[in-house]
């Protein structure tokens, strides 16, 4: 009984601090400026990040994850934002370090941006996939969640997942299961390569450009060092990530994912014969999702 009780409040206490861990998370108190100290209003849980000539900005968030949800509404850089590239990302450090990226590659009024997503692991990436927003991501604030666990990593947009990355560590492929990544978000200048492969620039006549960032929320494990390796994969109440519901899309989310995929892609890596000279990447001969 004694030993029952125990177990409970050690449930209890495990709910309790998982809340910590983010419910009143904010920009201002969980996230740093990194660059363009006066490029950078952050608030509460409101963040604008600007980008003129003499700079863009960044911020990075104090803590490292692994596992869980990294939620942000972000509302793009209107009008001629072509060679602006906004980036969403969570990353680790070192040679060897894991990416999971969604980046927003502005252009001239009128034309679509590109959602371009990436992941990297063990230091290697080359695998994009890019999507055209099939909303105006200018015209308000969107939900862009990057979620992460011991079976898949997920973008999601506005709820809809756009794209799975499966672990296929048992096949021999690297999967972000090792290293906390802390979560960036920066707004700069790229025209060397953003807009219509770097065709067209960025017009300075219309800066200063300003992306906005509304409710940064890590719904996620803190990373503690390697400790963190096991404690925020293991199978727990408290690492709601690591529930069955969340290793597999339902039914219901893999149909809108294969429709916004057919409708929206246009660019797969796992497509680009030519890209990889016919030896395509591993894990693009298994199931993607
Ligand atoms: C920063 O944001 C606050 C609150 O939204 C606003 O009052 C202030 O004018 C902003 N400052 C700059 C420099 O944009
Ligand atoms: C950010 O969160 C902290 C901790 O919950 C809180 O004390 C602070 O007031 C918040 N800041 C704003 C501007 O909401
Ligand atoms: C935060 O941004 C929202 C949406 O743009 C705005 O309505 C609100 O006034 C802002 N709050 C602060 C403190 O700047
Ligand atoms: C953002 O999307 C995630 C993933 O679908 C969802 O869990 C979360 O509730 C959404 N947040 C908001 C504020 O809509
Ligand atoms: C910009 O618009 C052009 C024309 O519609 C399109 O080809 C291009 O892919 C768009 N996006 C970027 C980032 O260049």
């Amino acid at each position: 009984m004694a030993g029952f009780r125990a177990l409970l409040f050690a449930l209890a206490m495990a709910f309790v601090c998982m809340d910590r861990a983010f419910v009143g998370a904010n920009f201002s108190k969980n996230m740093i400026i990194t660059w363009g100290k006066q490029h950078v209003n952050m608030s509460g849980d409101n963040l604008s990040l600007v980008l003129d000539k003499s700079a863009g900005s960044a911020v990075r968030s104090k803590a490292a994850y692994l596992f869980g949800s990294i939620e942000m509404l972000i509302k793009l850089v209107p009008g001629n934002s072509a060679g602006t590239v906004t980036a969403y990302y969570l990353s680790s450090s070192g040679n060897t370090h894991d990416e999971i990226d969604f980046e927003f590659l502005g252009n001239t009024s009128g034309q679509p941006y590109t959602i371009h997503t990436n992941i990297y692991t063990q230091g290697k990436g080359n695998r994009e996939k890019q999507f055209r927003p099939w909303f105006n991501p200018t015209d308000g604030f969107h939900n862009y969640t990057i979620h992460w666990n011991p079976s898949e990593v997920v973008w999601y947009v506005d709820g809809t997942p756009i794209r799975v990355f499966r672990n296929y560590e048992k096949e021999g492929v690297p999967y972000p299961n090792e290293q906390g990544m802390k979560v960036f978000v920066s707004l700069w200048n790229a025209d060397d390569w953003a807009t219509q492969g770097g065709r067209v620039k960025t017009d300075w006549t219309q800066a200063p450009f300003v992306a906005e960032c509304l409710r940064f929320r890590p719904k996620a494990c803190k990373w503690k060092g390697p400790v963190s390796i096991s404690e925020c994969a293991a199978l727990t109440r408290a690492n709601w990530w690591t529930s069955p519901s969340f290793s597999q899309l339902s039914s219901d989310q893999l149909a809108r994912m294969q429709q916004i995929q057919t409708d929206f892609m246009i660019y797969d890596y796992c497509k680009d014969t030519n890209r990889f000279q016919g030896v395509m990447p591993p894990e693009c001969s298994m199931p993607q999702f």
